[in-house]
């Protein structure tokens, strides 16, 4: 490490000293025997005890309908996070004293004797934090979310009061509803068992360093902001993109497609925490606050703009990396006539003072060519003198990139001369890497997120208004859709930036796509 960056370690500030520490807890997941447990849930649990985060003592008690013992099932997750864990190798030692405070517990969720055998389990653990401060994690369709929390309240396991000694918190998985009215029935039925302060709704995007960035680049920095607003940035361009297709996922994929998978969720709150004004402070509610009222303040499409402003898209077959991929409708769970989309490509208009007649593009898709996940700041170009005079088009406009994943950092693109005896600019970047600035290590989303939780702050959480609002936006989309079959200018050949259409999208306005950076 050189002097500078020495002295730049002096300078860092960290902001959560205060923040509350993690009381000892028992962790609850339902739907334990599904894929997010053995891949994301327990990975983090153990990447937090391995780092001393988790409090100490704690428990953790898998629930789910398949026969199992602790040992079988301690057996299984010590396969998985041999396949799923971030770090290479998982130390023998730690896992055994991990895996000694993992339990199973066999059960229906609709049959209450299950919860009281849970109680009972509970009750073992004799630590009265133990057994009262309680953690539970929906891993379930949501369909089973409100079955879960009522038998919990009838077994006298989850209370809905605030302010007590003990704490009781209900973790809940994305899909929340399936369009905002299954949302809103969906909040009433968890909020007659816990009040919304015990309710944590997961986006797993927010649980990213990239994102959680996003504040901090805003808000840390005098010279960025002030360029932040509607006299300085031309457009905004929002890409998700994913080379893989929807693979063992086509059953849920033909139900959600990429309006509901993706933008109702991820992109939104993306959007969201590019777009908002300046919290009020660092309070979990102040920033949900500005991310509601951004939220409510982009333009409501009706049915009849939806063909204007947002385009939909189908993989076909297609190649991508020399490797011959089938089309959506090949998949397994896919129905060979299926109307569901996997691209969306929309354009977006927020009414208020700051970005009025910016357009922010969104775009997001499976089977195309790139894994990557940023957001592009486009400038307005220079007045047309000197150098734009000459050049006309070829003078790139400056652009901001926040590189979300993969290669990780901020691209700041500007104009340079060549050197050389000849006049000649070409555009020039600098460039921030995370793994260059900090090393390779970035924590799991899910760690992050489960310590949240474990605090009890909410900041990175979902509230009742924002996955409502969310809803309220995707709908008309989603309306317009129905009734109308996918043609065949809607498939996209796998490997390619999805329908021309959304390449006419910009186009309306002059503008193009930027193909993300490529991954090194
Ligand atoms: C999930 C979606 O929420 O996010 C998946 O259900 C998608 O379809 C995934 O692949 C993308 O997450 P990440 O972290 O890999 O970008």
């Amino acid at each position: 490490m050189d002097q500078l960056d020495q002295l730049d370690e002096l300078l860092s500030c960290r902001l959560d000293y205060g923040r509350k520490t993690v009381e000892p807890c028992s962790i609850v997941i339902f739907g334990a025997s599904g894929d997010l447990t053995a891949r994301k849930l327990i990975p983090a649990l153990f990447h937090l005890f391995c780092e001393k985060q988790l409090p100490n003592p704690f428990r953790i008690i898998g629930f789910a309908r398949r026969e199992k013992s602790d040992a079988s099932w301690r057996e299984e997750l010590k396969e998985d996070l041999q396949k799923f864990s971030r770090t290479k190798s998982v130390d023998a030692a730690q896992w055994e004293a991990f895996a000694a405070n993992v339990f199973y517990c066999e059960g229906e969720f609709s049959d209450l004797n299950a919860y009281k055998k849970l109680e009972t389990q509970l009750e073992s653990f004799g630590h009265e934090s133990l057994r009262r401060n309680l953690l539970f994690y929906l891993s379930t369709s949501p369909s089973q979310f409100a079955e879960v929390v009522e038998h919990l309240h009838k077994a006298s396991l989850l209370h809905r009061e605030e302010g007590k000694k003990f704490w009781q918190r209900v973790v809940v998985e994305k899909p929340f509803g399936h369009d905002l009215i299954s949302a809103q029935q969906l909040n009433a039925e968890l909020t007659r068992f816990a009040f919304e302060k015990q309710i944590y709704r997961i986006d797993h995007y927010l649980g990213k360093e990239t994102v959680q960035n996003i504040l901090m680049f805003r808000f840390s920095n005098a010279i960025f902001e002030q360029l932040w607003n509607r006299q300085c940035i031309e457009q905004v361009q929002i890409t998700v993109s994913e080379k893989l297709g929807v693979g063992g996922r086509g059953g849920y994929y033909e139900e959600a497609g990429a309006l509901r998978d993706m933008v109702q969720n991820h992109l939104l709150q993306i959007l969201a925490l590019v777009a908002m004004e300046p919290p009020v402070s660092l309070e979990a509610e102040s920033i949900r606050d500005e991310k509601v009222k951004l939220l409510k303040s982009i333009r409501p499409l009706d049915a009849s703009q939806v063909a204007n402003n947002v385009v939909r898209g189908q993989y076909g077959v297609g190649e991508i990396d020399g490797q011959a991929r089938v089309a959506y409708r090949q998949e397994i769970k896919v129905r060979p006539d299926s109307n569901t989309e996997t691209f969306v490509a929309m354009r977006t208009l927020i009414d208020n003072w700051r970005w009025s007649g910016v357009p922010f593009y969104l775009r997001t898709g499976k089977g195309l060519p790139m894994s990557a996940s940023e957001v592009r700041i486009q400038f307005r170009p220079t007045p047309n003198v000197l150098f734009a005079a000459q050049c006309g088009t070829n003078l790139d406009s400056n652009a901001i990139t926040l590189r979300l994943q993969p290669n990780e950092g901020i691209f700041l693109r500007f104009n340079g001369k060549v050197p050389g005896t000849s006049l000649e600019i070409r555009p020039v970047r600098m460039h921030f890497d995370y793994n260059a600035e900090f090393g390779a290590y970035t924590p799991e989303a899910y760690e992050r997120l489960l310590l949240e939780v474990l605090a009890g702050d909410a900041t990175l959480f979902i509230r009742r208004d924002e996955v409502e609002t969310a809803w309220s936006i995707v709908d008309p989309i989603r309306q317009a859709w129905e009734k109308i079959p996918l043609s065949e200018s809607e498939i996209y050949s796998s490997g390619t930036w999805g329908p021309v259409a959304a390449d006419e999208l910009l186009a309306q306005r002059s503008h193009a796509w930027r193909k993300p950076h490529p991954v090194t």
